[in-house]
């Protein structure tokens, strides 16, 4: 395909939803507030928004300046900005890892299918008994959470079949739109319960004393991973973006609403459950972890008033939040496969779908029939969550910003970050951005990891 038949984005604010759709998922609001649970609360959101702004904003912006000058898939990417060299199998690495990702994303996706309809059907709120066994009994069967996982697949790759404007862009547009408005709601019926304010404090008052080595990789990982960063989402994104956009501001805008979202989708939940927890004289649990969503939230439906909307309202919140994160996952191997092996963007659709739903269906199975196999001690699902998210993304983004900082020219990544000089970014900041993707980003990341092996 040559490089002026490309599709591009249709308009700038197309492009920013499509790219908050990528980030905003269920990396906010099924995964944020579990890890947010797990470990401490606001420490947790703190120490988050440090490895954001030092980290992986800088990351961010660099792997969307790589993209867009590249303007390709992260494989010829490379090879046209560094030609000949070895960079071109760490794209290749990238889009594997986007496969990775979405073999278990697809899975979570699936779960979020069976609850939005359950919830609409009035199965959720009226099953008897504790969520933990509904839960429990549908993911361990070994037959149902698959045909979810496929459904939720299915409905991905048939948003990507219809290409970037007419797929990606409208859907990304439509889709955040109607998200935004129901989470609101949803926070809003959360905060007026009775002792919700005590959830609000959790989430906002610090507790250092559960902050561990393994407290900063978790945060490092979750900034990535809710970023879209480190395996060429962002990038595969940026290939379809105009040459006036302005880089640095558009990824700050993504990065503040992906956060600010983030906190929302928390404070969706935490409060709700503290508060329902004190109505039962319970005490309150978020540390649930990937069960918080799924199993400790629709008894907090169902004790609520009006428990039975909300819960369709938050379903629904997370289906689509998981949608518009899946089509950019799947975009990434797509585009490879249209780029590199010179198929029709539908055989790359159905290539990529039986390439993750071949891998989901081992990650979906690892909590039913395969329950006992485990990858380095963890289960097929566990594994490639924590690799991906743990280690995949921080070095693919250490070599994203390796790559910015050291081998494309300084004098290139600032003409790029200010459009030839065409944008007002003062040049001060033009620096400090390079700076920091050229020491402090690499640096940062290495001793988070040193740290964690070493403890
Ligand atoms: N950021 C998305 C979320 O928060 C998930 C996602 C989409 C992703 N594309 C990615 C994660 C690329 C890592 C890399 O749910």
């Amino acid at each position: 395909m040559t490089r002026k038949s490309r599709e591009t984005f249709g308009s700038r604010i197309g492009m920013l939803l499509a790219m908050a759709g990528s980030a905003i998922g269920l990396g906010n609001i099924w995964r944020f507030p579990y890890m947010l649970g797990k470990n401490g609360g606001a420490a947790f959101l703190l120490l988050y928004i440090v490895m954001l702004i030092v980290i992986c904003l800088p990351v961010m912006i660099s792997e969307y300046l790589t993209g867009r000058r590249g303007g390709s898939n992260p494989f010829r990417t490379f090879d046209r900005l560094a030609p000949g060299s070895k960079w071109r199998w760490i794209g290749l690495i990238a889009v594997l890892a986007s496969v990775c990702i979405l073999s278990f994303y697809c899975v979570v996706g699936g779960w979020s299918v069976r609850y939005l309809v359950e919830a609409c059907s009035g199965g959720l709120m009226g099953y008897q008994g504790d969520y933990a066994g509904f839960f429990g009994t549908f993911i361990s069967n070994p037959w149902k959470p698959l045909a979810y996982t496929m459904l939720f697949l299915g409905m991905t790759g048939l948003i990507i079949v219809f290409g970037v404007r007419k797929g990606i862009e409208r859907m990304s547009k439509i889709m955040i739109t109607v998200l935004f408005v129901i989470i609101v709601l949803v926070v809003i019926r959360s905060l007026s319960l009775p002792g919700a304010v005590e959830g609000v404090r959790y989430m906002f008052v610090p507790d250092f004393s559960k902050v561990t080595a393994n407290t900063c990789i978790a945060a490092m990982g979750q900034a990535f991973f809710s970023l879209s960063i480190g395996c060429g989402c962002i990038l595969t994104y940026a290939s379809y973006v105009h040459k006036d956009e302005n880089i640095a501001a558009s990824s700050a805008w993504i990065a503040f609403f992906d956060t600010a979202f983030a906190v929302i989708a928390g404070l969706a939940i935490i409060p709700a459950v503290y508060a329902i927890a004190l109505m039962n004289g319970a005490d309150p649990d978020v540390s649930a972890g990937p069960g918080l969503v799924f199993i400790t939230l629709p008894g907090v439906f169902k004790s609520m008033p009006l428990g039975g909307l909300a819960a369709v309202l938050f379903f629904l919140a997370l289906l689509l939040a998981a949608i518009t994160s899946a089509i950019s996952l799947m975009e990434v191997v797509v585009a490879f496969i249209i780029e590199e092996m010179r198929r029709s963007r539908l055989r790359a659709v159905l290539i990529s779908f039986l390439l993750c739903g071949g891998i989901g269906v081992f990650c979906s199975l690892s909590f039913g029939p395969l329950d006992g196999f485990r990858l380095f001690g963890l289960s097929v699902f566990d594994f490639f969550d924590y690799i991906t998210s743990n280690i995949m993304l921080p070095v693919g983004g250490l070599l994203l910003a390796v790559f910015a900082g050291w081998r494309l020219k300084r004098a290139d990544y600032i003409d790029e970050l200010t459009n030839g000089g065409t944008l007002k970014l003062p040049r001060r900041l033009a620096l400090t951005i390079y700076y920091l993707v050229k020491f402090v980003a690499p640096l940062a990341i290495s001793l988070i990891f040193l740290n964690c092996i070493l403890s």
